[in-house]
């Protein structure tokens, strides 16, 4: 996606939360505005997406949200995954946009670099979501990058009306921004 006349990293957003008032949209909201200076980010549309079913990839070779999802996966430099845990695991939002984009021939994932980051109101920040989510972007050849990590815990007092709030979280958020955008360009993008 980066060219000789734009040499922005260009990433595209997947937030596991529809709700409004979501802690995970104003997680994503910190990291854009804690990006370093060149990251220019839009978000996928997950509401769109239809259940998965394999007979809708066969007979419409993909329902056009779907075919929209994997394109903007392929163009982007770099994913930035921010989502909350629901019993232990990947929230089915989030889940199911991975499996409409994960099918092979073409599967994007497969070489992207990747950012997770996540808020909880529980004690221990998406940590189990976290670690589910490495194995399935492991399956399917992403490169997931492994620290610093953001597990946003006790989420009701990390944020309030204005966003996150929490200044230590705010600093490891920005650290990872940093870090993500190193290791965007060392897979590719300039
Ligand atoms: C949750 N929540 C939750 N929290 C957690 O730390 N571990 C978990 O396993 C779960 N499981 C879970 C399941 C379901 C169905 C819901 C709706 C919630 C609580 C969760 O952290 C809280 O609702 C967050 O506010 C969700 O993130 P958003 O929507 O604010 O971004």
């Amino acid at each position: 996606m980066t060219s000789l006349a734009d040499d922005s990293l260009h990433i595209l957003a997947l937030v596991g939360s529809l709700r409004r008032g979501s802690y995970n949209r104003m997680l994503y909201d910190a990291a854009v505005s804690l990006a370093p200076a060149g990251m220019v980010f839009a978000e996928a549309d997950l509401r769109s997406l239809p259940l998965y079913d394999d007979d809708l990839r066969l007979e419409q070779d993909y329902p056009g949200p779907a075919r929209e999802l994997r394109a903007a996966i392929a163009a982007a430099d770099g994913l930035l995954i921010v989502s909350p845990e629901y019993n232990h695991a990947v929230p089915g939002v989030l889940q199911n946009a991975i499996d409409w984009a994960s099918r092979a021939p073409d599967q994007p994932f497969k070489g992207k670099p990747v950012a997770i980051m996540g808020a909880s109101t529980g004690r221990l920040g998406t940590v189990r979501m976290q670690h589910g989510l490495r194995a399935t972007l492991e399956s399917l050849e992403a490169h997931a990058l492994l620290k610093p990590e953001v597990m946003i815990t006790f989420a009701r007092e990390s944020f309030d009306d204005r966003g996150l709030v929490d200044e230590k979280a705010r600093e490891v958020v920005a650290a990872q921004m940093a870090a993500f955008a190193a290791w965007v360009r060392r897979f590719g993008a300039q």
